[in-house]
């Protein structure tokens, strides 16, 4: 019996006992109960100390918030991340993706771009187009080096902001306040399935290798709404809209992502500061195991539970893929970064703070429950074999590669005879439960009344 359920048990006899229960018998087995509840409590604290022992060893240490964003920047930020003006036909944001009602994701196993309507499921494209990959969640990116799913937007050794897709010049670096999370909102609104789109608008007729183009036309739409002038200048002070670039933009919303979706409140967190009780019994269990048996830390350590490296965990490849492989539908991941085949299937440890909120789970969202994520390092080679694409939503049910023997070729050594017991999955899966924020659950009041451009505002499905 839980430590729970037994004073739950207590309380109902308790309730008897002080109402006057004539059955004296009543006493006795209170005082049981209190005995055995002594006994559960120690039991639970010994569990507590075990598993803040082995969090320590596995470098998983505590969360600090950011410092706190100036409110006008954070302001300019929020209103530029809600607004549709940043996409070339004006008809999707960032929080389209990244659904501040949903956990800051769309749900999707990879999401749905420009020239589409509707939200999170319910968003359906024309041509049923989907992006590359997975839509990541925003949380507690103000300590997250490198983004992406392989890691293009990083801090170099240096501590220098490196965005090799298209580099940045020394002027645009020197507005980055918030590192790489400054200049990731920089490339979404290049990429034409994202954003940009492929015709109707300014930005669209913009050559592919023309980054610092679109960002100037950008900022040229910007300015053409005297708001937006305002917050600019409101956000700098002593600076002119007029000599502001598209990197004080990215800047703003880094800022605002920042200092509004850190969440370090978790029974995790509490657990760690010394509450015995802040977990259940069996969410200690699935950290125990977590942190030892199941070898979940080795890559998942750190306040974020990521090593921030890359590996290749027997992933099936679903969706539109990257443009690799002879059809273009697959993703090699880290490899189409660092060249090396060894990296081939590789993908960024993601953090999994809020995880329990952001399904589908992956680079390509392939598995759409958090317990079959769990699930799935059981023997993951026979998982990927006889990877189910019945999970998936109808449009990717026939997308699945045939790549699994390509994959296994190139899954990380750590997974190797990793077999799960069913109540260590359970516990597991329980345990990640006990990483969410109960303030993540719902943000809508981080969602404006309405933007300066005028244009609809998304923000819950
Ligand atoms: C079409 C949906 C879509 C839109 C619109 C979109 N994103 Fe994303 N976002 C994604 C996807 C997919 C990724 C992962 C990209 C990859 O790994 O290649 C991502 C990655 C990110 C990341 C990195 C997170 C991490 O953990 O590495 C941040 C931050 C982010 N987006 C913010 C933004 C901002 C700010 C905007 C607007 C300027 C934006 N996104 C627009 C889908 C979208
Ligand atoms: C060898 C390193 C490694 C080990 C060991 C490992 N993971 Fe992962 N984990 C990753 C990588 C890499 C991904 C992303 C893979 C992808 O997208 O293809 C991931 C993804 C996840 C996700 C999905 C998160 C999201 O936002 O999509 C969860 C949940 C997760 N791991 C939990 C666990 C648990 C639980 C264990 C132990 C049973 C574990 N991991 C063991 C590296 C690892």
């Amino acid at each position: 019996m839980t430590s729970r359920n037994l004073a739950v048990a207590l309380g109902a006899c308790a309730t008897m006992w002080l109402g006057g229960c004539s059955d004296n018998t009543t006493a006795p087995q209170v005082e049981m109960a209190e005995r055995e509840i002594a006994a559960a409590t120690a039991e639970t604290a010994a569990l507590a100390a075990e598993v803040r022992q082995l969090a320590a060893a596995a470098g998983i240490t505590a969360l600090q918030r950011p410092a706190p964003v100036r409110p006008q920047l954070s302001l300019l930020g929020q209103a530029l991340a809600f607004d549709k003006v940043l996409s070339g036909n004006r008809d999707i944001s960032c929080m389209t993706c990244h659904l501040a009602g949903a956990g800051t994701v769309d749900g999707r196993s990879t999401s749905i771009g420009q020239g589409a309507s509707g939200l999170g499921t319910a968003r359906v494209h024309p041509q049923n187009k989907f992006v590359h990959r997975n839509a990541p969640s925003l949380f507690n990116l103000h300590v997250m080096s490198p983004l992406t799913w392989d890691g293009r937007v990083f801090t170099d050794a240096g501590g220098v902001v490196r965005t090799p897709g298209a580099p940045l010049r020394a002027g645009q670096r020197a507005v980055l306040e918030f590192g790489p999370l400054s200049a990731l909102p920089m490339f979404p609104v290049l990429s034409r399935g994202e954003m940009r789109a492929d015709a109707g608008n300014e930005l669209a007729a913009v050559a592919d290798d023309q980054p610092q183009r679109v960002w100037k036309f950008l900022m040229r739409r910007l300015g053409e709404i005297p708001e937006y002038r305002t917050m600019f200048e409101s956000a700098y002070p002593g600076q002119t809209f007029d000599n502001m670039d598209f990197a004080h933009a990215g800047n703003a919303m880094g800022g605002w992502i920042a200092a509004v979706f850190a969440f370090n409140n978790t029974p995790w967190d509490r657990m760690l500061a010394g509450n015995d009780d802040a977990m259940t019994e069996v969410q200690l269990r699935g950290a125990r195991a977590f942190l030892g048996s199941a070898k979940c830390s080795m890559c998942h350590n750190g306040p974020l539970f990521t090593d921030r490296k890359f590996h290749n965990v027997a992933v099936a490849q679903v969706g539109p893929g990257f443009g690799d492989g002879s059809d273009g539908r697959d993703d090699f991941g880290r490899m189409r970064k660092t060249g090396n085949s060894a990296d081939r299937y590789s993908f960024r440890t993601p953090p999994l703070r809020n995880v329990e909120l952001t399904a589908p789970y992956g680079h390509d969202g392939a598995i759409v429950s958090l317990r079959s994520w769990v699930d799935h390092y059981s023997q993951s080679d026979a998982k990927l074999r006889s990877y189910d694409a019945g999970q998936l939503e109808p449009l990717f049910q026939g997308t699945v590669q045939s790549t699994a023997e390509a994959i296994l070729l190139t899954r990380d050594s750590r997974l190797r005879r990793l077999v799960l017991e069913t109540q260590t999955v359970d516990e597991i899966t329980e345990f990640l439960k006990a990483l969410t924020d109960p303030g993540a659950r719902d943000m809508r009041q981080v969602v404006p009344v309405r933007v300066p451009s005028g244009l609809s505002v998304d923000g819950a499905p």
